[in-house]
């Protein structure tokens, strides 16, 4: 399975800190926001993925992250001219994809929970769609599930107005290979975007979509406002506090996975001079002996 991460879009609900700056470049505590949407991708188990983002980022996205190969992955890089909707990257991104599923990650969206990693990777390889639902308090700003009484998937509307549950669709979606087609035939909403939420209700359509159920246990956190992209940041600091471990470390996770080695880690953790990321590198390979 192959992996996108769109990361581009204009971040206007941030200016003026996206004026001369990516949004999914911006720190969430202690490492770019990018990262927390790659590690999910790594969770997975997808090692080729394409980051699509606008003309002027895109050569930023390829400092940090380079081809990807001392990750043991495959990085590639694409550009979105016109942030005009998410279900465009699988027009952009059609050659990259070839005849493979193909999972999708929103550059800004961060997720952290006991057991993600083993959720995420049931639905590796998909016939046809699967998408989440995650409870939320402000379910009109996202793409929103109805269920009839039996929590069978009626609809996903975008943005209603009047939402029919508390449930919210998060940013990261997984398909089987018709999705490009899907995509290319999608007609732009009324606020003039090509939608993910349409080509969810075109997998509906084929009764080939299915909606797992995040549990409480799982946060879903985003990062479109001031308010929230200060509260995913607490919300790391607190928990990598607390515990001593990172949220969103591309090289922790690439090294549990076995993408890398030890000697591996320890090269990459040179990369990062003082700031303490480097000393944890160090520290996740070094074995803990017991007295
Ligand atoms: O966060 C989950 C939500 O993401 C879903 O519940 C919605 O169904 C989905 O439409 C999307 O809603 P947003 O309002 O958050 O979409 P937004 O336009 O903010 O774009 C999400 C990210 O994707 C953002 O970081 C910018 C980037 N983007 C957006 C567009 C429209 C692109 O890279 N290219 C684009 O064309």
């Amino acid at each position: 399975m192959k992996g996108i991460i769109l990361a581009g879009g204009s971040g206007t609900r941030l200016h003026p800190i996206t004026l001369a700056m990516s949004k999914q470049l911006l720190p969430v505590y202690d490492k770019p926001m990018i990262y927390y949407p790659l590690s999910v991708l790594l969770l997975a188990d997808i090692r080729e993925v394409l980051i699509i983002s606008t003309p002027e980022d895109l050569p930023h996205f390829e400092k940090l992250l380079g081809d990807g190969k001392n990750l043991g992955c495959q990085f590639s890089y694409a550009e979105q001219a016109v942030p005009n909707g998410l279900a465009q990257a699988f027009v952009i991104g059609e050659q990259f994809i070839g005849d493979d599923s193909v999972a999708l990650i929103l550059g800004d969206n961060i997720f952290y929970g006991s057991g993600f990693g083993q959720l995420i990777r049931e639905h590796i390889d998909p016939d046809g769609a699967v998408v989440f639902a995650s409870q939320v308090h402000d379910p009109e700003r996202y793409g929103v599930v109805e269920f009839d009484a039996k929590r069978n998937v009626l609809s996903i509307e975008e943005k209603p107005v009047k939402p029919k549950s508390n449930f919210a669709v998060p940013g990261l979606y997984f398909y089987d290979n018709q999705v490009i087609q899907i995509a290319k035939e999608v007609e732009p909403s009324a606020r003039g975007e090509y939608e993910i939420t349409s080509v969810n209700n075109e997998y509906l359509k084929r009764k080939q979509l299915k909606v797992g159920l995040f549990n409480r246990g799982i946060a879903w956190l985003d990062t479109g406002t001031f308010a929230s992209l200060n509260e995913a940041s607490t919300f790391v600091r607190v928990i990598e506090e607390r515990q001593g471990t990172k949220i969103g470390c591309i090289e922790e996770v690439a090294y549990y996975r076995n993408f890398i080695e030890r000697d591996q880690v320890l090269a990459l953790a040179d990369r990062y001079g003082k700031s303490g990321y480097g000393d944890y590198l160090k520290k996740i390979v070094t074995p803990v002996i017991p007295a």
